[in-house]
Parts: structure tokens; sequence; C-alpha cells
């Protein structure tokens, strides 16, 4: 089912093309391409425009205006800024499950937990299928609509695949999708399965499932919706809008994310660049992008010095959403970090842990993978390069109930014994064990 544009609503249309990222190259290519690569150099492609933006105010206000209306573009925090993604022609429509519009909250507890600074929570967890990865899918399958592709794939660590299923079936697509073996969690399959994908278990890791579908002819006419399609990057800078928007267009001192495949850092590093260009904001943030140990080589690249990323090839972390070893978009990242004067935190299992049992102080939730950016924060703020009381917006990348087995799995036996009650249907015994809990709680 495909939302309408609505007639009245006149996009201002402006020139959209992909270009090649690589500066001694920058060859440009039609909207249309085939290719995911520039096929010239081999490096990553970006979605660019000729924008023809009103000013910054009118812009503000008609985003804001729109906020009111009951249009499908309208109800989607992604096409609500379609000036900033203009590369749906005027007329043609949308696949849209009204991503986005997600909160912005104040974690107080967790912020003094990370060491003494002002930390909100941007909650991606609250999206149709339960990531920020529907942000950038409805802007992947909407130019999938436009170029008339009938199936799409991914390989995924769980969300991609999940939101992928999701928007496909929506558009009338087959959705194929390739998972690592018994690696993603039970949640995310479930998903994509109910959403009517194929899914191919295949490989130990990301790395090796993505390696795979990518080696696949193109005569098999897979539409691919890895974050190497530029278009999905586009759906996804739109959270700094929504940020900013929520703020009144305070730009904080810092954005932290997870890092995986780092597409996420990309997205919000060109979302970023692009309001700045437009004079909607006048300063950019620090982005911090944070890694889990056993599967962190942008952060070793950095920490080294080296020019190049150095793959892990085998890649570890309970984090399962964040366990990749050769992530396609560093170069992005880079970009990103270089322009944003940007860091990179790498954190264990344990401090993840961790950081999601003090998020959870704060009311909130959300799978392990999100909560590194804490576990970063903290980090950071203790070697001083975060200071204190410093104003950070955490993107909290997936829900907690992605992935409820390793929650379980990481509580103590301490804290079962006192919160996990088995009781005989007993009215005695009930009465002592309540006796004994309010005691408890007491003491
Ligand atoms: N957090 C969650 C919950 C994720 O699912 C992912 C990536 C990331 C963070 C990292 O984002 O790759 O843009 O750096 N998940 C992908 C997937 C790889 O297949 O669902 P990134």
């Amino acid at each position: 089912m495909l939302a309408e544009d609505p007639r009245n609503d006149r996009n201002k249309m402006s020139t959209a093309y992909l270009q090649c990222i690589e500066t001694s190259c920058q060859r440009r290519y039609p909207l249309d391409s085939a290719s995911h690569r520039c096929t010239a150099c081999g490096d990553l492609l970006d979605v660019k425009y000729d924008f023809a933006l009103a000013e910054p105010g009118a812009l503000r206000t008609t985003w804001q205006q729109r906020k009111t209306s009951g249009t499908a573009q309208d109800q989607s925090g992604v096409w609500r800024f379609r000036e900033m993604l203009p590369f749906v022609p005027h007329g043609k429509s949308v696949v849209t499950l009204s991503e986005g519009r997600t909160p912005l909250l104040d974690v107080p507890q967790a912020g003094e937990w990370a060491g003494g600074v002002r930390v909100a929570i941007k909650h991606q967890g609250n999206n149709p299928t339960g990531s920020f990865k529907d942000l950038g899918m409805t802007a992947c399958i909407t130019q999938a609509a436009l170029v008339g592709s009938r199936v799409t794939a991914c390989a995924s660590t769980g969300n991609t695949s999940a939101s992928m299923a999701a928007y496909a079936v929506r558009a009338g697509m087959k959705a194929v999708v390739f998972v690592p073996q018994g690696k993603i969690s039970a949640a995310k399959l479930a998903q994509a399965l109910e959403f009517g994908a194929v899914v191919v278990e295949i490989g130990d890791n990301f790395d090796q499932a993505f390696h795979l579908l990518r080696e696949l002819p193109p005569e098999l006419g897979l539409y691919l919706v890895n974050s190497l399609n530029p278009f999905r990057l586009e759906g996804q800078k739109t959270i700094v809008l929504e940020i900013l928007e929520q703020r009144e267009w305070k730009v904080p001192d810092y954005i932290v994310v997870p890092g995986g495949n780092l597409g996420n850092v990309s997205a919000i590093g060109k979302g970023l660049a692009e309001l700045q260009h437009a004079g909607l904001i006048e300063k950019l943030p620090r982005l911090v992008v944070v890694q889990a140990d056993g599967a962190n080589p942008f952060y070793q690249m950095l920490a080294s010095g080296a020019a190049q990323i150095r793959p892990v090839a085998e890649p570890h972390t309970e984090a399962t959403a964040i366990r990749i070893g050769d992530p396609v978009n560093w170069k992005k990242a880079l970009r990103a970090l270089n322009l944003t004067e940007g860091l990179c935190e790498s954190v264990s299992d344990a401090q993840i842990f961790e950081a999601k049992a003090a998020l959870a102080h704060d009311g909130v939730g959300c799978e392990p993978a999100s909560a590194a950016t804490l576990a970063g924060i903290r980090k950071l703020t203790r070697a001083g390069k975060i200071e204190r009381g410093a104003d950070v917006v955490a993107v909290l990348t997936g829900h907690q109930l992605k992935d409820p087995e390793s929650g379980l799995r990481r509580r103590s036996e301490a804290d079962l014994s006192r919160q996990r009650l088995q009781v005989e249907a007993d009215p005695k015994k009930l009465r002592a064990a309540m006796e004994n809990i309010l005691q408890l709680s007491v003491s």
C-alpha cells in the first residue's frame, strides 16, 4: 500500500544524482544506476542534490505545520522532512509505515552513572519494527519501487531483515534475507518470518553472509538494501532533524551511536553537513561511535593511526546487532568523524550490560547494542574526553524486546533470587513470601 503524494504539496524539486565519495574521483551516476559502488574506482556512493531549499525559518515552519496533517507522508518522521531528501519525483508515492516520530527523553540517573553528563536518549526502538532501520528502509524501498524492483535482499544481524521484510511486503515485493546461522535473536528472526520473508541462514557471521550475497550474479535481479545502498542513509539522516526539532534547534555537544556496519554514523554525519550547508544549524555536535571490544575494527584503525581498516576475522560480542568485523561504510564514517571532530570508543560486553542496567533505572529499556552508547559515554567521561556536564544525545537503536534472552542470561543469581519468585499456590505461603519481600524492600 503506497501513500500518495498530496497534489497541493509542491515539493521543490532539485536535481538528484549519485556521486562517488572519493575526492579524486567524484564520478556521477544517475539515481537508477544498478551498482551501489562507483564502477570506475569501486568506492562508495552518496546521493547528492543541487538543493534549492527555502530559507531556514520557512522550512522549519513547514515541517512543524505538517505535524498536524493527516497525510501518510506527513505522518512519517522521514518524509515530513522531504525537502532534505528530494529524490522522489513529484507525484510519485512513498512506501511508509509511519516511521520516525520517536521520543527524545532525558535519563538523569543514567547521566549521573555515566560520569555527571546530561544525557537524553533518542529511542529508535519506538519505530514500526522496533529499530532505527525503519528510517532507512522507507527511503530505500521507495527507491526500489521507483526503479521497478521485484525482489529485495539484505544480509543482516537481524534488525535490517525485520525492517526490510515489513517494507517489502507492504510494497508488494519479495524479500530474501541472509543471516548468520544461529547468531541472531529469535525475536528478530520471528519478525522477518512473520512478514513473509525467505530467511537464508548462512555462514557464521554477518560479514560472511554479506560477502556471499554480494557474490551472487546481477542477473538474479536482487535489489540490495544493506547500508551500502546510499538511499538507506538518506532516510536515516533524518534522525538529526527530529532531534534538533525536539530540542528547538539547539545543537547538543555530542551525538553518540553504536557502530556495526557504520551506516548510521555516516548517515548522521551527512545529515549534519547538509543542515549546516542549508543554514539550519550554525555549529556541529561531535559525533561519537561506540563499538564492542570483540568487533571493533574501526576503533582499532583510529587508535593505531592506520590509514585503512583491518577487518576482524572472527567478530564476537553478545550485542549481536553489532557483531560485524568488516564494516562496509568505514570511509563514510571516517568522513563523519573528521567533519565533526568526532570520537570513537570501544566497550566490553560487561560494560554494555552495566549500561543497560543503568538505563533501566530511568525506566528505559533497549537492546544490548544500543546500550553500548551509554557505556561509551561513561568510558569517555572517565578518560576526560567528554567533559562533566556535557549535553549529550545517545541514540538507542533498538527496542528492549528485540533481544530478551540476553537480558535474562545476564541477570545475576542474586538478582533473580530477589526478583523472580516461584510460590506455591497456597495463601499462607504466599503471605509469608510477601512479608519477606516487603521486609527486604524496606531494609
Ligand atoms: N544498533 C542496532 C540495534 C543494530 O541493529 C545495528 C546494525 C547497529 C546498532 C549498528 O548500526 O551498522 O549502521 O553501524 N544492524 C545491522 C542489521 C547490521 O543487519 O540489522 P550500523
